[in-house]
C-alpha cells in the first residue's frame, strides 16, 4: 500500500531479521511490545518513507482473538495518515486470516488513538471475566461483517 500524497508505503514485514529488529527499536525505544507478540501467530506491519521506518504496529493471534497492538509513528512523521495506514492494513491481515472479530486495548485518555480505530467500527466492549472501571484500560471490538 502506497500513499502518494505523504510518500510514505506500508508493508508487513517479511523477515524478522537484526535490521528490521534495529529499526523497530527506532520506533519504539525498546522492544516491549515485540518480544511478547512474537510468542504467538502474528504478523508486523511497518510505514517506511524511503529507506526509513516511520511508524510499526502488530497484528497477533492470541487465545482465539486477533488483536491489534503496538501502534507507534515517530512524532515527526505523525498526522500525516500513517497510524490509520498501520490500522487499516493489520485490518485487512486478519480479515484475510478468517478473523471474525478484531480487539484492541487503550487508555481511555488516549484520544489520539481513539482516532485511528473508532473510525473503522471498533466499539468499546468489556469482555467476559474482564474487569473494567474507569482506571483500567479498555478493550474495544471490531465485528467482521461479509457482505
Ligand atoms: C496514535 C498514533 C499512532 C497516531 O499516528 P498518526 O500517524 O499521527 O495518525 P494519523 O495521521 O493516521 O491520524 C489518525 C487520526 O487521528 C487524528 N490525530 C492524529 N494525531 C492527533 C493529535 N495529536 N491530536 C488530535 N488528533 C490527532 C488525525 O487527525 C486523524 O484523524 P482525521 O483523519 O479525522 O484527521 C501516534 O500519535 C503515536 O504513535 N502516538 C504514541 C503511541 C500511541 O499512543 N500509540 C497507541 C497506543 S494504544
Amino acid at each position: 500500500m502506497e500513499s502518494k500524497r505523504n510518500k510514505f508505503k506500508i508493508r508487513k514485514v517479511a523477515i524478522e531479521n537484526d535490521e528490521w529488529k534495529a529499526q523497530a527499536l527506532s520506533v519504539y525505544e525498546n522492544l516491549l511490545f515485540v518480544e511478547p507478540a512474537s510468542k504467538h501467530p502474528h504478523a508486523y506491519f511497518a510505514a517506511y518513507k524511503g529507506r526509513q521506518m516511520a511508524g510499526h504496529s502488530i497484528v497477533l493471534h492470541s487465545d482465539g482473538r486477533w488483536i491489534l497492538d503496538g501502534l507507534r509513528v515517530k512524532p515527526e512523521h505523525r498526522e500525516q495518515g500513517i497510524g490509520k495506514a498501520l490500522t487499516e492494513a493489520r485490518i485487512r491481515y486478519a480479515v484475510s486470516k478468517g478473523a471474525k472479530e478484531i480487539w484492541y486495548c487503550c487508555a481511555d485518555d488516549n484520544l489520539v488513538t481513539i482516532c485511528c480505530h473508532v473510525r473503522f467500527g471498533f466499539k468499546k466492549i468489556c469482555p467476559a471475566h474482564h474487569e473494567c472501571s474507569p482506571k483500567t484500560a479498555h478493550w474495544y471490538k471490531l465485528n467482521i461483517t461479509t457482505q
